[in-house]
């Protein structure tokens, strides 16, 4: 996704809004995880929904976080976190086996094959979210592409997850993200939740 570019999503503004830099969350071991948040509508619902659990954003676009962090500061969401880094650090910032749920939706599909090692679904992040998760923990993965799909269910097998349910037409739910509003009007949209 492209970000029109803010000239005040930079670090240090981002950390005096409150961004995540450390691993004080370590501690915390109830966790609701979104990866690739974009400008975190769906996140920020939720976490709006649901103030005594503890929600996360991991977003490696600077003016995408800077969009989170004005929502969270706006509407006083004190129990979001919001880190701003590639999800492959997210060591840095949380422990394994503390997440609960680990949403993914619509993440970029580098469809071409040189880039194919930036896709959320191989079996290295799939591996890196495996450890994350709690025994019993899932993970959520929506997208409107259909071969993404079929890769995450593929490599899911090869990290022991077990597929807990799966969809090629998930019906309208009642938080969106912003992707999915507009995939809507054109395609199927398709989703897979694993166990640990
Ligand atoms: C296509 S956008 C979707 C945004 C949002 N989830 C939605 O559905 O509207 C994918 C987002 O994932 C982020 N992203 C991609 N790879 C990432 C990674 N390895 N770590 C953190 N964020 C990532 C991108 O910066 C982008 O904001």
């Amino acid at each position: 996704m492209r970000y029109r570019r803010n000239k005040y999503a930079t670090l240090d503004n981002l950390i005096k809004m409150g961004l995540l830099t450390d691993d004080s969350l370590k501690k915390t071991n109830n966790i609701l995880l979104e990866v690739g948040s974009g400008r975190g509508k769906f996140i920020s619902s939720l976490a709006l929904l649901n103030k005594e659990l503890i929600y996360v954003a991991v977003e490696k676009n600077y003016n995408a976080c800077y969009q989170i962090m004005k929502i969270k500061e706006n509407l006083q969401i004190d129990n979001l976190f919001v880190i701003r880094d590639d999800c492959i650090n997210i060591f840095n910032y949380l422990e394994k086996e503390s997440i609960n749920e680990i949403y993914i939706n619509f993440p970029d599909p580098w469809l071409k094959n040189r880039n194919a090692k930036n896709r959320l679904v191989g079996l290295d992040f799939l591996g890196l979210f495996y450890s994350l998760l709690k025994k019993g923990g899932v993970l959520i993965f929506t997208s409107d592409e259909k071969n993404l799909y079929d890769e995450i269910i593929l490599n899911s097998l090869a990290k022991q997850f077990k597929i807990r349910e799966k969809t090629e037409d998930l019906p309208i739910r009642e938080i969106m993200t912003e992707y999915e509003i507009k995939k809507r009007l054109s395609t199927n949209i398709y989703q897979v939740i694993l166990e640990k």
